[in-house]
């Protein structure tokens, strides 16, 4: 890989030994995927950050880099293990909170704003169109590249801090051109609508693409969609197939930049989306906790389930997941204390699949596919997909 003088100085250590170890992690990178060189990175998502991922081996590798690591751009973090500041309500063991601030606490040293979200396009992490950034989650990187049309690849935890360290990341994947053409043509003839609807869509569309062999999806027929639909869609196809980009015609920033697809296709009816949403609802359900926020909610869906809740009284634990600064406005706005007053939970910096709750609910209701598929596969919940509506009524019955 060819490197500029800036960066063989910081490969021969003239920066310090975490950018050093950022730039050698980078360059092995860059060669297993061919990359010709670097390029310049706008902002960081560094995911893996629970300390139920990171475990006491991600701990002394972040304290290491700590040492004399500092950040070049702006950095923030994907959801921590449990909200910083209502851990205790939310029912978090005191020692994993003690191990989780230890986690903040050195990404912090470096720099990094301790903001902990998926959706860091809505809280001013966000890339314009056709910037080069390094973001981990994987519902962000969709969301990024397709909705946005900045370029990402989807990066591991270590790798996005090297990029945080150093400002670069190799070229190649989605920060290529060559990379970005729709593969697949999907022709979808049925109305789609609300965040478990586009959620569903993605889980059809994911799982085909996994049968096809194919990552990037090129979608016709959808005339509109929210950034609350999007951000929806794209956790699910990001969950269900892997996809990192997709086009969406008339939607997204670069469906017309690319021919169509033409040589794959298939099609998507309203009894497919009946008979996928179907795959998301458990037989023998007992739902005793409601999650809205997967991704993580925006003040709209605070709005919506605050004046849904207004004068009512939850019968069930209900979160709602969300930014620390979504929150704030939340807070301002009076929709915490509607909120509050029903008896539902903020959880901020957090969400329902990477704070350690495993077995601690029987069933859950969401209106997202992707906490569905985490849901039962790693907290081993049974699950309800539905709207937001119902999920707000579920949790008052
Ligand atoms: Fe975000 Fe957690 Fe869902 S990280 S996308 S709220 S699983």
């Amino acid at each position: 890989m060819k490197l500029t003088l800036e960066e063989q100085d910081m490969l021969d250590g003239k920066y310090g030994n975490a950018t050093q170890k950022s730039v050698e992690i980078l360059i092995t990178l860059g060669d297993i995927f061919d990359a010709d060189g670097m390029v310049d990175v706008h902002g960081v998502q560094i995911a893996g950050v629970s300390y139920a991922n990171l475990g006491e081996a991600g701990l002394e590798f972040l304290s290491e880099m700590a040492e004399d690591g500092k950040v070049r751009v702006l950095t923030t973090l994907n959801p921590a293990g449990m909200d910083r500041e209502n851990w205790q309500a939310l029912g978090i063991d005191e020692e994993f909170a003690k191990n989780q601030n230890r986690a903040i606490d050195a990404f912090a040293k470096m720099g990094i704003i301790t903001t902990c979200s998926c959706t860091p396009y809505l809280i001013g992490n966000s890339p314009h169109y056709g910037q080069h950034i390094a973001w981990a989650e994987s519902s962000a990187v969709c969301y990024a590249n397709s909705v946005i049309g900045a370029r990402t690849n989807r990066e591991g935890g270590p790798s996005a801090l090297a990029s945080a360290i150093t400002g670069k990341t190799p070229k190649y994947g989605y920060h290529l051109d060559e990379n970005r053409h729709g593969e697949v043509l999907v022709k979808v003839n049925a109305a789609v609508n609300g965040t478990d609807e586009f959620g569903v869509l993605g889980k059809i569309i994911g799982d085909k693409l996994v049968e096809l062999g194919k990552k990037i999806p090129y979608i016709e027929g959808i005339p509109e969609a929210t950034i609350e639909e999007l951000k929806s869609f794209c956790a699910s196809v990001a969950t269900y197939g892997g996809t990192a980009l997709f086009h969406m015609e008339g939607i997204t920033p670069e469906y017309n930049k690319y021919p169509k697809p033409v040589d794959i296709s298939f099609e998507i009816s309203q009894s497919d989306l009946n008979k996928t949403r179907s795959e998301l609802i458990d037989d023998d359900l007992e739902i005793d906790f409601v999650s809205i926020g997967c991704p993580h909610a925006s003040i709209y869906e605070i709005e919506r389930i605050a004046s849904l809740l207004k004068g009512k009284k939850v019968k069930k634990e209900f979160w709602i997941t969300t930014a620390r600064p979504t929150k704030r406005i939340a807070d301002e706005a009076g929709y915490s204390k509607i909120i509050e007053e029903a008896g539902a939970k903020f959880a901020a910096d957090t969400c329902c699949v990477v704070a350690p709750i495993k077995g601690r609910f029987k069933g859950i209701m969401v209106d997202s596919a992707k906490a569905c598929y985490y849901g039962r596969a790693k907290n081993q919940f049974k699950v309800k997909i539905g709207p937001i509506k119902e999920c707000v009524e579920e949790a008052i019955k």
